[in-house]
């Protein structure tokens, strides 16, 4: 009998593809920088807070900036951002995402959001799932960065249930280590190679389902 008690989801990568909207808008802040963001360059912000993301951006570029340049730069990547996540839809959920979110609370389990950005609360709105969580922890509400455990600590403090009866879904090797620090389970979704530290890795929650749930 499995004591899994709450699942808590990473959003960007694991319940909708806004990732490639931050590429885009890093890209376009690094070619008026005067230089180019590649996809692999790319692969290394995921789970990234917004400013680390700039730092490292600006160190692949080669460029210093001050602290107050910084935060401007940060404000209109953030900005285009926005503006492409102002427009999405329910469409833009991942496949089997939203089915295995409802699986899960039908089965009595609780359900939470950790992630790492400041914009969750738009998109959640964007594609209408926001009352699928029993508790919404995002870059709003913690601040240190995965992976330390903060994010699903909180989540799992606002769910009032223990670490060891949660169980993490995550698309970066960041998060998978964010909730192994914090004592719970972690679903890796992606590939194996990469989320070598998950007890089970799939390749999106439309492969996820109650069976292998409990097997963890
Ligand atoms: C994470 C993304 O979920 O949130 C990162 O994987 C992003 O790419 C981070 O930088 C912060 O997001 P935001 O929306 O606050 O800039
Ligand atoms: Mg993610």
């Amino acid at each position: 009998m499995s004591i899994i008690k709450a699942c808590i989801f990473d959003l960007d990568g694991v319940i909708v593809d806004t990732a490639v909207y931050h590429y885009k808008a890093w890209k376009r802040l690094a070619n008026e920088l005067g230089f180019d963001l590649t996809v692999d360059e790319n692969e290394k912000l995921k789970g990234v807070s917004r400013m680390r993301s700039l730092e490292l951006m600006l160190q692949w570029g080669g460029i210093t900036k001050t602290p107050e340049e910084q935060e401007a730069l940060a404000a209109k990547k953030n900005a285009w951002y926005v503006e492409m996540i102002s427009h999405m839809t329910p469409d833009e959920i991942l496949p089997g995402a939203k089915e295995f979110v409802i699986a899960c609370r039908e089965a009595g389990l609780k359900t939470a959001l950790g992630s790492a950005s400041k914009n969750s609360g738009t998109i959640l709105d964007k594609v209408g799932i926001t009352g699928l969580f029993d508790a919404i922890i995002d870059g709003n509400k913690v601040s240190k960065p995965k992976p330390d455990p903060e994010v699903f600590l909180v989540a799992a403090e606002e769910l009032n249930i223990a670490p060891a009866d949660c169980v993490v879904f995550e698309d970066a090797i960041a998060g998978v280590e964010a909730a192994k620090n914090g004592g719970m389970k972690a679903v890796g979704i992606g590939s194996p190679e990469v989320l070598n530290e998950a007890d089970l890795v799939v390749s999106g929650l439309d492969k996820m389902s109650l069976e292998k749930l409990y097997t963890l």
